[in-house]
């Protein structure tokens, strides 16, 4: 079964063809990230409208780059939340006028759950396993269930990750999106030069929830109160180096998801770890994950790490093939109500 996939909740135009849910034809990407870049941030209007401009050739190229025909389509994924709401809407509206015009099964889906879908499509794994969804929108600790059914144990009680991120290289500059750079500078920083706080979440309810406010105004307005060695400047400035400030930051905001992560690997006994969502590319994520030997962490490619078509395509098919259909009715949600304790 080929399923063309559509993704449009964020910055991304996507759109690709997967063979029953694991071989990837075509996966095309176009990003608005050199549009949005002046504003440090992703301008919501600028983006619907941008998606309307480009989706038809992105899928157009997914079906070309896939050797397709659009004859030889037997089903549609959608992305239809959560995200940006004008931006999904550009795709679901999309993706139904495919459908609907071909007579084909359609299907919306979610993107976190998606997200949590693209590691499975080039590893095989056995359920529950604990997931791990991080990205500029959410940060959600979960037991995976099934591809469809998580158990929500902890998300954030303020920023996402990403979103921690992306603010602090706004704050300093750094460049957008902010993960990315902060990820490269970080390679040439001092992680040891500045130890910022964490958030002391262990106990009831927030066990396994996590918060990055704290850690963001540490290192945006208190960064002085928490250098711990001398530290070179920048000779015409004066500042603290970008490497340093990069490297100290970063390493605290994953300190805060791996003590959120272990603490649920304690007390379930699950050992397999799937990562999901844009901050799944973080490489000192990955490396200190690595170094678990008792952990089975399963990172998705790079190439699936960011939003893409082939992750809805993926795992439409697992409705698809179930006999799922949404209905001609379906729309977008920028939120899903029912993402919290449990979601089918
Ligand atoms: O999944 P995604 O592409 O879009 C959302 O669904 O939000 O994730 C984007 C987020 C942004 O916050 C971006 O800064 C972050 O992922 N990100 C990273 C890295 N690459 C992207 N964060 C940390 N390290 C990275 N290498
Ligand atoms: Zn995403």
């Amino acid at each position: 079964m080929k399923v063309l996939g559509i993704e449009s909740s964020c910055d991304e135009c996507a759109a690709a063809v997967v063979e029953d849910g694991k071989h990837i034809l075509s996966n095309v990407v176009v990003t608005q990230i050199p549009h949005h870049a002046p504003y440090n941030g992703v301008v919501p209007e600028l983006a619907s409208r941008m998606h309307t401009e480009w989706i038809y050739e992105v899928v157009e190229r997914a079906l070309t780059e896939a050797h397709c025909q659009v004859s030889e389509i037997d089903g549609v994924a959608v992305t239809a939340h959560p995200g940006l709401l004008g931006s999904l809407l550009v795709g679901v509206s999309f993706a139904k006028a495919f459908a609907y015009a071909r007579n084909l099964p359609f299907v919306a889906v979610n993107h976190m759950l998606a997200h949590l879908y693209a590691p499975l499509m080039t590893e095989e794994v056995t359920y529950p396993f604990l997931g791990l969804l991080v990205s500029g929108g959410h940060s959600i600790l979960c037991k995976v269930e099934d591809f469809d059914t998580i158990e929500v144990l902890g998300t954030t009680i303020d920023d996402a990750v990403g979103e921690a991120f992306d603010k602090v290289a706004k704050y300093y500059g750094f460049g957008y999106p902010g993960g990315v750079y902060i990820d490269r500078l970080a390679q040439k920083g001092d992680s040891e030069a500045f130890r910022f706080p964490l958030p002391n979440l262990y106990k009831g309810e927030h066990r396994y929830d996590v918060s990055y406010s704290g850690l963001k105004t540490a290192v945006i307005n208190q960064i002085d109160q928490f250098r711990v060695k001398e530290v070179p400047r920048d000779p015409v400035t004066g500042n603290y180096r970008s490497e340093d400030v990069a490297a100290s930051f970063q390493k605290a905001a994953i300190e805060i998801l791996l003590r959120a992560l272990f603490r649920a690997v304690e007390d379930t006994g699950l050992r397999t770890v799937v990562i999901g969502g844009g901050v799944a590319a973080n490489s000192y994520l990955r490396q200190r994950l690595a170094a678990e030997k008792d952990l089975r962490c399963l990172f998705p490619p790079l190439s699936l790490c960011g939003d893409n078509g082939a992750m809805v395509a993926g795992i439409g098919f697992r409705y698809l093939a179930r006999g799922d259909r949404s209905p001609w009715t379906t729309t977008a949600a920028a939120r899903v109500r029912a993402f919290k304790r449990r979601y089918p």
